[in-house]
């Protein structure tokens, strides 16, 4: 397998909302699954542009890795990182974020009103990209009806394959990972592997795909 030539951009991790200068929204997204991601589309030849939210791991051989906070910073820099063959948006984007105080909140004020404002759609906004990437693959962490929901998901976001993954069983932060690949000819279920194995199995589809 060889993705010579081929540039995919690699979202992974979570986003960090801000409510003041000290305190955030996030959520449990480890990037440990995109980052595995990044790194086999590096060992197949690709050039790999990882766009990654906070976390704390290390940079993969040969990835150019891009470090962003917030979903509009995600979304700026995955727009920036065009033109692409495949973009793999693996990041758990933060659906919502606040408009940030400036100064901290006081606690004697007592629980701040929050007003949430919605994020774009990284994945939706690529779809109907006149710049869109030939290959793009979204992922759908759910808790219930997961293949139900990633199905609705794969059209509802213009993508053309969604990796469903079941995260109701400790697969947020952890090595392992159950999925199902979800493209136009149905749903493929893969048997539960590492997370590594489990991107070097979708890079494989990946390369096959791009031809
Ligand atoms: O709708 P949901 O958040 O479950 O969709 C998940 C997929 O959409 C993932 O591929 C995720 O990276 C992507 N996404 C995105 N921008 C958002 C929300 C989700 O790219 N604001």
């Amino acid at each position: 397998m060889t993705l010579a030539g081929k540039h995919i951009i690699v979202t992974a991790g979570p986003t960090h909302e801000p409510i003041d200068p000290v305190r955030v929204i996030a959520n449990r997204s480890s990037g440990k699954q995109g980052f595995a991601i990044a790194q086999a589309a590096a060992e197949a030849g690709a050039k790999v542009t990882l766009i990654a939210g906070p976390v704390w791991l290390e940079t993969p051989p040969g990835v150019h890795r891009i470090d962003v906070e917030t979903a509009l910073e995600m979304a700026a820099a995955t727009e920036a990182a065009l033109p692409a063959d495949c973009a793999i948006l693996v990041a758990a984007v933060a659906d919502w974020r606040v408009d940030p105080a400036t100064a901290k909140l006081k606690k004697a004020d007592g629980p701040p009103d929050l007003h949430f404002i919605a994020n774009p759609d990284i994945l939706v906004g690529l779809g109907q990209s006149p710049r869109r990437p030939r290959l793009l693959i979204g992922f759908a962490a759910e808790t219930d009806n997961v293949i139900a929901n990633a199905v609705a998901k794969r059209t509802a976001k213009g993508a053309d394959w969604i990796v469903a993954n079941d995260v109701g069983s400790g697969v947020m932060g952890g090595d392992r990972n159950r999925v199902a690949l979800i493209s136009g000819d149905g749903v493929e279920d893969w048997p539960e592997a590492s997370k590594d194995e489990v991107a070097r199995r979708l890079l494989e589809r990946i390369a096959a795909a791009l031809g």
